[in-house]
């Protein structure tokens, strides 16, 4: 038997004014999954969290956390990383990772045990004792993620976690992620960063416009397009493009194009046979760029990296 999910969601829908910011989502989390919910600005991922956990209430549809409809009852089972951070600035590190696990439950003194093991393994040993106020941006950030899981939550809910860290931080954030869920719990956390989401999430749901575009996992999301071929001729020219597949480009020194439906044979002999020969060729899974692009349109995904490339630099 399966167990009951961690959390489920059916035909959510929310409104803002005459907007309907999410439009009819299903979502199902596996217990003791990595899941991403992925989409380009606006999409509607925070609204959809945010129902999740019982911050608001959908317009429409019902959602179950933890076998409860009512997802307050369950606080002190999750943990959660709101979009908009904030600790109190005069707080020490330790201190506020402790405080943020005693409005879950935690007491006191195991809090503040378990923060200094916590930070010392973020590479944040140093700045225990430091005030908030003190500490960067990305450092005030990460201790938030610790007080967030440190009462060890069931279901922990991240939302847009990796932004303003730098790359080191961001690995860190990965392998804390990893943990948990071998620890037994199950993530959930917004993206639109790519890499964080093909390299974690057991499963994923790609939103847009409200609307949900895609649910599985990343293998399942990959394997929706065809593969791709690159080959680079020996004799080119003459009537070559003519014999590659109607959606052919030049791509480095050769040609790109999707792998056929019957697969690259029937091509590369009718190729060999009239004398181009095969100066190279190699053949590439999709990646979840690529499906994200034909999804959501090159542009939304190009103006999505650009701003991560900004967070990233910032
Ligand atoms: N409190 C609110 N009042 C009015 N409109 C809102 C409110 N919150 C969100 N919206 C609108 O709902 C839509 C979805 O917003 P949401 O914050 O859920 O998107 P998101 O996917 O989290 O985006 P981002 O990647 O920028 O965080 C947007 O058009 C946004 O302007
Ligand atoms: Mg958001």
């Amino acid at each position: 038997m399966q167990p009951a999910p961690a959390l489920s969601a059916n035909g959510l829908v929310k409104y803002f004014g005459d907007k309907r910011a999410v439009d009819h989502v299903d979502i199902l989390v596996p217990q003791g999954s990595i899941y991403g919910i992925l989409g380009p600005n606006g999409a509607g991922k925070t609204t959809t969290l945010r129902m999740l956990l019982g911050i608001i209430d959908p317009d429409e549809g019902h959602r179950e956390l933890l076998g409860t409809a009512r997802p307050r009852s369950v606080g002190d089972r999750v943990g959660y990383l709101p979009e908009e951070r904030g600790l109190y600035p005069g707080m020490k590190a330790r201190e506020a990772i402790a405080f943020m696990g005693a409005l879950r439950g935690l007491d006191w003194k195991t809090g503040r045990e378990r923060a200094d093991v916590m930070l010392e393994a973020a590479g944040l040993g140093a700045s225990a004792y430091e005030k908030i106020k003190k500490l960067s941006k990305g450092m005030a950030q990460f201790v938030q993620l610790l007080g967030s899981i440190v009462h060890r939550p069931d279901l922990i809910v991240l939302d847009e976690p990796f932004s303003g860290l730098d790359p080191v931080n961001q690995g860190r954030l990965e392998d804390i992620i990893l943990a948990e869920r071998d620890r037994g719990a199950t993530v959930l956390f917004s993206t639109h960063i790519m890499g964080h989401a093909e390299r974690l999430c057991d499963r994923l749901a790609i939103i847009a416009g409200g609307k949900r575009r895609y649910e599985g996992s990343v293998d399942e999301a990959r394997a929706t397009l065809p593969m791709q071929a690159h080959y680079e001729p020996r004799e080119d020219g003459g009537a070559l493009a003519a014999k590659l597949p109607a959606d052919a480009v030049r791509d480095n020194g050769g040609y790109r194009f999707a792998v056929p439906e019957g697969g690259m044979e029937a091509l590369l002999q009718q190729l060999l046979d009239s004398g181009h020969g095969i100066a190279g060729l190699s053949l590439e899974r999709p990646s979840l760029h690529d499906v994200f692009v034909a999804l959501v349109g090159e542009e939304t995904v190009e103006r999505m990296e650009a701003d991560s490339d900004a967070e990233q630099s910032a």
